[in-house]
């Protein structure tokens, strides 16, 4: 992609693993300048290592936090003195049937997945609308759009996103703002590791595995450069979204089949404690 990415300074958080990072090199080869933000200051280490740290700043942040977040951004502006490209890629995943999580993993998932995009978005934007221009990048999932069982949790979360973003991206527009959502099916990155079991037999990562963390990365940095508002993987799912509109009873059939079927809604361990 030359030339495009050339100059650019960009924010990337979640980059100490999996999509995040892969956006981050890619973002670097590409010719941008990159700010890394994740919990784990030694993985960020690492990958500025890799990168060369004339090219990245490593920015040690909690997406929950908003004080660490304007700590990162502000070591992000003094070292590059912009932010053209936001790409939020921070979030965790909780499966499971909807009486075996606990409130508190709900309202983790919904403070990391979704708040934690609202607190970037919250510090970032003010400085792309000074410079009325940029670009936002949405992490949320293929789960925003179909409902899997055992995904009550993660799925509220990256509905969320997809509201958020489609209502922001219209107060964006005037700004010269763009904002993409993208949505992955399963990719193979460690967010799955504590699920790998079930999600790794399943007909439909079986299907879509080859979506690697570096085939996304490289379908973000197009939908960039085109101003995309939606990015759908793999994009023949877009198909399965259209005859959701007219029958979704069909497809969330079909959904419980090729995830393996329906989680117990209860642990075996609650159950025997009731
Ligand atoms: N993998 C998939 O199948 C898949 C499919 C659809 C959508 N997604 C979405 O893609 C995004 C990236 O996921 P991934 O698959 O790349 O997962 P991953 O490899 O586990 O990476 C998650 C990243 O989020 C960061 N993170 C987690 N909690 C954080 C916090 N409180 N503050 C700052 N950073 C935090 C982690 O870094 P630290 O631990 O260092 O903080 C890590 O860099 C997520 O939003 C995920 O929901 C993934």
């Amino acid at each position: 992609m030359p030339g495009y990415f050339d100059g650019k300074v960009a924010l990337v958080t979640g980059a100490s693993s999996g999509i995040g990072k892969q956006v981050a090199s890619h973002l670097v080869r590409a010719g941008a300048r990159v700010a890394i933000l994740a919990r784990n200051r030694n993985a960020l280490e690492d990958l500025a290592h890799q990168m060369g740290e004339g090219q990245t700043v490593v920015c040690p942040a909690d997406v929950t936090d908003p004080e660490t977040i304007k700590s990162a951004v502000s070591v992000a502006l003094s070292r590059f003195g912009k932010i053209d490209i936001l790409v939020n890629a921070a979030g965790i995943l909780r499966a499971g049937g909807f009486l075996q999580l606990s409130e508190l993993e709900f309202r983790r998932v919904m403070e990391v997945d979704y708040f934690g995009t609202v607190n970037c978005l919250r510090v970032v934007l003010p400085h792309m609308v000074r410079a009325r221009a940029g670009h936002v990048v949405n992490i949320s999932s293929l789960a925003g759009k179909i409902v899997f069982p055992g995904s009550s949790a993660y799925s509220a979360s990256k509905f969320a996103i997809i509201g958020m973003s489609n209502a922001l991206r219209q107060e964006l527009k005037p700004y010269g703002i763009g904002l993409t959502v993208v949505c992955p099916g399963y990719v193979d990155t460690p967010l799955l590791d504590q699920h790998l079991q079930s999600v790794r037999s399943s007909k439909f990562f079986q299907m879509t595995r080859s979506y690697s963390a570096d085939k996304v990365a490289i379908a973000i940095l197009n939908a960039i450069k085109r101003n995309k508002r939606e990015l759908i993987l793999p994009g023949s799912l877009r198909l399965v979204l259209a005859v959701q509109c007219v029958a979704p009873t069909l497809v969330e059939t079909l959904s419980n089949w090729f995830n393996g079927g329906v989680p117990e809604l209860v642990s075996h361990k609650g159950r025997d404690s009731s």
